[in-house]
């Protein structure tokens, strides 16, 4: 009798203390983060219906699809410069000749889903017509045209004599758009995915509105830019859940000058974070290179983002160089764990410019019982790697370089093993001694 009301006041008192901040936008659609490919950072406006045909095209031959890259989206400079008479926005007439609906039947054909671009001021960052004072519309003739996603951009604000809105409302114009949409026409809402940058604290609203906000601005070429996207995020990658992501924004972006580590880094911090996984490459370069390749269709990785079970992302259990909860953008978090389908993910970071070894002990995560053994999976040499007892060292990580791995309970530790506590604070014997002094 006692222990079951003790079991019942302890999971009343669980259940408050584990509510989100807000619930997200469970409306059926980017359950898990999206993945796929955009074309601004390749192509910026000069985009038309070969190079998104030719890339969809490609997305499958190169495998990409089969591993869940199931998105073709299209960014900013696809219409005329102004609306049609009645007012709708109209495809570029030469570059879009043949019209949206052919170009996304065609994507989807091959099995992919198609995305669009507007934007919730007056016009889009590229001065096309943005979507203010039009979303009904516009929303509409997006779900007409055959579009499944809908990312939307923050330039060109109205006045606020005009717009009376802070964030929150100027982007809930669109969601009601969309949402009101998918009652009357009974087709999934667009997937809408918001891109109103850093700044604005979207990880506090715009989990009511759609399934993924950015969380910093534009992501620059090289390691500096990854490491700051990591700190930002560090501290609030408890926001991201099913239906709402944290969007840490493109990988790979441009040319950069990443080493091979630094794009496993990228790669995994941004999927185990349950980012949405949006990537790039040049058609003109006969894409990706094998490297990239091999780093983007990691199938134990991107089951861990895709985690139909799981939705919350990894966090810091420690911050290694720094002391816990340092805001600094060249030394972020190092040692990361999460709870996943089969057991607790971890990720350690090198922030450091050489090689290091990283130890930890298993009961640092939150995730991991005491007085239990745990194999290991390594996630990017896709090893088993033994049973871990009590800590985990790992030699020499190279420089900027990660390690990812699986933990999986595997019984009772053997009989014996010492010290009584992994974690000695406040360790007893039921005689009353303490351990620890
Ligand atoms: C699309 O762009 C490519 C590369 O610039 C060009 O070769 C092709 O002719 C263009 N196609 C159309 C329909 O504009
Ligand atoms: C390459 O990386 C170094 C070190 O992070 C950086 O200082 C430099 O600006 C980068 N160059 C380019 C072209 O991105
Ligand atoms: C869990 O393991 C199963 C079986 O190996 C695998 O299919 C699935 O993708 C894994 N899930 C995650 C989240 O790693
Ligand atoms: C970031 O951390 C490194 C390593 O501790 C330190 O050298 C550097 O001064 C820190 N930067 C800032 C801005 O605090
Ligand atoms: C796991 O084992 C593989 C194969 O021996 C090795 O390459 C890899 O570095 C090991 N992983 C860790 C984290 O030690
Ligand atoms: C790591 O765990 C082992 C038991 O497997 C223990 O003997 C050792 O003292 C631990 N190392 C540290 C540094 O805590
Ligand atoms: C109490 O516990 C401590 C630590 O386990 C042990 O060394 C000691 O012998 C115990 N004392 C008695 C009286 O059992």
């Amino acid at each position: 009798m006692i222990t079951l009301g003790f079991a019942v006041l302890f999971s009343s008192v669980l259940l408050v203390s584990q509510a989100p901040p807000a619930a997200s936008l469970n409306n059926g659609v980017g359950r898990l983060p999206f993945m796929g490919y955009n074309t601004w950072n390749a192509y910026h406006c000069e985009i038309n219906e070969t190079i998104v045909l030719n890339t969809a095209h490609l997305m499958k031959s190169l495998g990409l699809l089969d591993v869940g890259y199931d998105h073709v989206n299209i960014d900013d400079c696809y219409s005329e410069r102004t609306r049609s008479a009645s007012g709708d926005i109209i495809a570029n007439k030469e570059r879009f000749a043949s019209g949206m609906n052919k170009l996304t039947d065609q994507i989807h054909a091959l099995g992919l889903k198609a995305g669009i671009y507007s934007d919730s001021g007056w016009f889009t960052c590229q001065l096309f017509p943005g979507s203010f004072q039009n979303e009904a519309r516009d929303a509409k003739l997006f779900q007409d045209w055959g579009f499944d996603l809908l990312k939307y951009d923050n330039c060109a604000v109205p006045f606020d004599s005009v717009i009376k809105e802070g964030m929150v409302g100027k982007y809930s114009r669109m969601a009601n758009a969309i949402a009101d949409l998918a009652k009357t026409s009974g087709k999934p809402p667009l997937l809408f995915s918001l891109c109103q940058w850093g700044r604005e604290q979207p990880w506090l609203w715009g989990r009511r509105f759609g399934q993924s906000w950015r969380t910093t601005d534009d992501i620059g070429p090289d390691w500096g830019a990854l490491s700051s996207i990591i700190n930002q995020n560090s501290f609030i990658s408890w926001a991201s859940d099913f239906y709402g992501h944290n969007d840490m924004d493109i990988l790979f972006r441009g040319n950069g000058n990443l080493t091979f580590d630094e794009a496993k880094s990228h790669f995994t911090a941004w999927a185990l974070m349950k980012s949405p996984l949006l990537i790039i490459f040049y058609l003109k370069l006969s894409v990706a290179s094998k490297e990239t390749l091999e780093i983007l269709m990691n199938k134990e990785i991107i089951a861990i983002n895709q985690d139909p079970v799981v939705g919350t992302s990894i966090t810091p259990f420690r911050w290694g160089v720094n002391p816990d909860w340092s805001n600094n953008f060249t030394h972020p978090a190092q040692f990361w764990s999460g709870e996943s389908q089969n057991g607790t993910v971890f990720m350690l970071l090198n922030v450091l410019n050489e090689p290091a070894d990283m130890f930890f002990s298993l009961t640092e995560s939150p995730w991991i019982r005491a007085g239990r053994e745990y194999s290991v999976r390594d996630l990017w040499a896709h090893t088993n790697n033994g049973t871990a007892i009590r800590n985990i060292t790992v030699h020499q990580v190279p420089p900027h370089g990660v390690v990812a791995l699986l933990l999986k309970d595997a019984g009772d530790e053997p009989a014996g093993t010492e010290p009584p506590c992994a974690r000695p604070e406040w360790c007893m014997d039921k005689n009353g001694t303490r351990i620890d002094q």
